[in-house]
């Protein structure tokens, strides 16, 4: 039996003043909501803060990035050893935004490859983690035009199968994955709860082909203009075990619905 999983991910939002500030209301909204799992990911310079304040309480604390060396010269990195000295259990990783693909592509194509993570980067970066003992959520998703050119399975699985590459099956049991399509990041548009199934489902599937045995205990989230009156309907799909939810997890009131749809 999968647990339900809720992630917020703030992206570059809050100060560690703020957020605390976020977590307190936001621990009152869920008040006695049982039977769920709930991470929050700030930025990294917030972390210390937020683990304060969610260390003796029901909440996680994740990052929304790695890089994959243990240490050294590499100036801006932050490591998989320092995010677990800060307390962090689990991590973004292959976000469709460090992937340098945006929902709405605002940024100039000059400014894409600044971000522009690989297969092969996610690929270290899950490996550092599950060496740190942190769990990595792995994201996978299409972009508008991939969908139109019907290559939404291609593509899903081909990120999947190269983030996983070559990683014994059994260090990534903690692993979550999350099925984010491009196109309903941050744009108000959420897949149709019966598409968003199926991708999860194939995800699974594919899951169960580079780590057998695994696919039916790695919890499989959905993400995507997720709020609390698209999530129940999300929820109640088969293979959707919760949601990676980014504008919405910065309204305690909305994110304490959604979490309660998710229990
Ligand atoms: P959104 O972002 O909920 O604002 O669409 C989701 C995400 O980027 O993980």
């Amino acid at each position: 039996m999968r647990r339900p999983l809720v992630v917020g991910n703030w992206k570059m939002n809050l100060s560690g003043v703020e957020g605390v500030a976020l977590v307190e209301s936001f621990l009152r909204a869920i008040y006695l909501v049982d039977g769920v799992d709930v991470v929050i990911c700030p930025s990294h310079v917030a972390l210390q803060s937020l683990w304060i304040s969610v260390r003796d309480t029901p909440l996680a604390l994740g990052a929304q990035d790695v890089f994959w060396e243990h240490h050294g010269a590499f100036t801006g990195k932050v490591s998989a050893c320092m995010l677990r000295q800060a307390g962090v259990t689990y991590c973004i990783v292959g976000h469709s935004e460090t992937r340098g693909r945006f929902g709405k592509l605002d940024v100039p194509e000059s400014t894409l490859s600044t971000f522009a993570e690989s297969d092969e980067t996610v690929n270290l970066k899950i490996r550092s983690l599950v060496y740190q003992g942190i769990a990595p959520i792995l994201c996978v998703g299409e972009t508008l035009a991939e969908r139109e050119a019907g290559r939404t399975d291609e593509v899903v699985l081909g990120q999947l199968a190269g983030a996983l590459h070559g990683i014994d099956p059994d260090e990534i049991r903690h692993l979550v994955v999350a099925y984010e399509p491009v196109w309903a990041i941050g744009t108000g548009k959420t897949c149709d709860a019966a598409e968003a199934q199926r991708v999860c489902a194939l995800i699974r599937s594919g899951l169960d082909k580079v780590a057998p045995g695994f696919g039916n205990d790695i919890r499989v989230l959905y993400g995507g203009s997720v709020k609390g009156a698209n999530s129940k309907e999300l929820f109640r799909q088969p293979d959707i075990d919760g949601g990676l939810v980014g504008g919405a997890s910065l309204n305690a009131k909305e994110f304490g619905e959604i979490v309660r749809c998710a229990a």
